[in-house]
């Protein structure tokens, strides 16, 4: 495995692999890997010969600026694990390196960006359309790996790639969870161990209000995870909300579209969680 830090050095190797008609994976990261992250890299590996995992904390996504300083870096943990995955090259730039100058560009992806994590984390998908976009041009792969945790995410990231007319495969991947159902972040760490004790219940609550389904309500399964979580004091429910899958517009019955999924974020103390489930597929 090699590891790149500019972006010159990242298109020299990477067109020699072009030339020799070899395909390329990018699976684009923010570090502090775990096997959620190992899952999109051993997908990459089986579908292209070159995979490509960046690992760039992005200052421009975070709107929360101790978040962003609080955000874990285990670059050596993260190099092992890469290493292990068969990954061939990983781009770790600067942030100098990514922005060498402000990057002014402003992305609309309206209605996608307007709902959940989009009103709740301001400027939060602009960044991740910017740093996105810039490995995209920096690494032009074939096909580029999202974990469907991030659920929002990759149905911007889709819409992005396609107004920029990149020729990108965009491959969603399923949420990798812990043995109790909590699904894996990196922020997990940053819990408590009482914390994570008790945030075993979110994905709990998802899980069990899919088996009322369809015989309850929308509404009364938006009941049920709430009234689920909001006996526990350490937690404070930011949105649930059962949408589109395709659109990511609230539903109001089961009958509104054919994919239907539940995405809920909530503060477990003070770390913020993200997770959702399939109600309708
Ligand atoms: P990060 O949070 O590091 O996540 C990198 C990728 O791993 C994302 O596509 C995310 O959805 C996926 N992932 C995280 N946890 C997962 C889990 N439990 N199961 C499956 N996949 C999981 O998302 C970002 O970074 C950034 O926004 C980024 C796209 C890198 C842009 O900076």
């Amino acid at each position: 495995m090699k590891k790149i830090t500019t972006i010159s050095d990242l298109k020299k190797i990477l067109q020699i692999n072009r030339e020799k008609g070899l395909s390329i994976g990018l699976v684009p990261t923010m570090g502090a890997l775990h096997a959620g992250h190992i899952s999109l890299v051993n997908k990459s590996v089986a579908d292209n010969n070159v995979t490509v995992v960046s690992v760039f904390v992005n200052p421009t996504q975070f709107n929360d600026k101790n978040d962003l300083d609080r955000y874990p870096r285990t670059l050596d943990a993260d190099t092992t694990l890469l290493e292990k995955a068969g990954c061939t090259i990983v781009f770790v730039p600067s942030v100098e390196e990514m922005y060498p100058e402000p990057d002014t560009r402003t992305f609309s992806f309206a209605p996608l960006d307007q709902v959940m994590e989009g009103p709740a984390r301001p400027g939060h998908f602009n960044g991740v359309a910017q740093i996105v976009s810039k490995l995209f041009y920096a690494v032009e792969p074939d096909r580029a790996y999202f974990g469907q945790k991030d659920f929002q995410q990759v149905a911007i990231i889709r819409l992005m790639t396609k107004q920029l007319n990149l020729p990108i495969e965009i491959v969603s991947c399923p949420i990798m969870r812990e043995d109790s159902g909590l699904a894996l972040s990196s922020r997990n760490m940053l819990l408590s161990d009482e914390e994570r004790k008790k945030a075993t219940k979110i994905s709990l609550a998802l899980f069990k209000s899919t088996t009322f389904v369809p015989d309850k309500s929308v509404e009364e399964i938006k009941a049920f995870v709430k009234e689920s979580l909001s006996s526990d004091l350490v937690f404070r429910m930011e949105y649930f909300e059962i949408v589109d899958g395709y659109t990511l517009q609230s539903v109001k019955s089961w009958d509104d579209a054919s994919y239907i999924v539940g995405c809920i974020t909530i503060y477990c103390g003070k770390i913020r969680l993200i997770d959702n489930v399939v109600y309708k597929k």
